[in-house]
């Protein structure tokens, strides 16, 4: 079989990472979180004293860090300047500044440069879940997936994720996806988008294994 290359996009709390994860481990393919690269030169970002409300200093230090992801879907790493970060960038610190570093077009330039590489040396194939993959990292996908579900599922669904870890609530958690999504849909630099041949999937109703099932079947048709 041809390495095949899947996007997959959307907000957040569509299930993208899960999903992607899924089906890449169902496939035998790779798997790259790209939101876990912006989350990891944030972190780096934050931790080096850059200014973040300084578009300025961001792009300075954009090349700065040096960032690897591993791309085994039971087992996805990121790794900064040698510090496994899989657990500091998912802190809601990390998680509200980085949009606006992800805004930054040196950040971009840089982080979508190591996504095509990524993908490229991907000898199986590759699921990437992101933004802006089927738009801008990757128009040549084999298959790109939108994944959308209602502000209220997303909110649950995040929370969940949350739950033990920084206790939320529903009402925050959901203001607070609702601004990242809106910075993230309006910024100039390769917006969250639906590309104009992605297959776009509501997971408001839908389990979690009900998507994972659609997602092959669209790459198996494909293949
Ligand atoms: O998917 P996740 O919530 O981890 O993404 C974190 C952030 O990374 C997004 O809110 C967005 O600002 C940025 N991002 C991006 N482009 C991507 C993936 C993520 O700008 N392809």
């Amino acid at each position: 079989a041809q390495a095949v290359i899947v996007a997959i996009d959307g907000p957040s709390g569509t299930g993208k990472s899960s999903t992607s994860k899924a089906v890449a481990a169902q496939l035998g393919l790779s798997y790259l979180d790209t939101g876990a690269q912006y989350r990891a030169i944030t972190w780096w970002m934050v931790n080096n004293g850059i200014d973040i409300t300084d578009p300025g200093a961001i792009a300075a230090a954009a090349g700065k860090p040096e960032i690897i992801s591993g791309t085994d879907p039971s087992a996805p790493t990121i790794i900064v300047d040698g510090t496994d970060v899989a657990g500091p960038i998912r802190t809601q610190e990390v998680t509200s500044k980085v949009s606006a570093v992800s805004a930054v077009p040196e950040v971009r330039a840089r982080i979508t440069e190591l996504q095509r590489s990524i993908a490229a040396a991907a000898e199986n194939g590759i699921v990437v879940e992101g933004r802006d993959i089927g738009t801008t990292v990757l128009p040549d996908a084999d298959l790109k997936v939108f994944l959308t579900a209602s502000p209220e599922a997303r909110a649950a669904r995040r929370n969940g994720e949350l739950k033990g870890k920084e206790a939320a609530d529903l009402a925050a958690t959901k203001a607070a996806l609702i601004k990242r999504d809106a910075a993230d849909s309006s910024r100039k630099t390769s917006p969250l988008a639906k590309a104009d041949d992605a297959i776009e999937v509501d997971t408001s109703d839908l389990t979690l294994q009900q998507v994972i099932e659609c997602v092959v079947t669209l790459i198996e048709e494909k293949r």
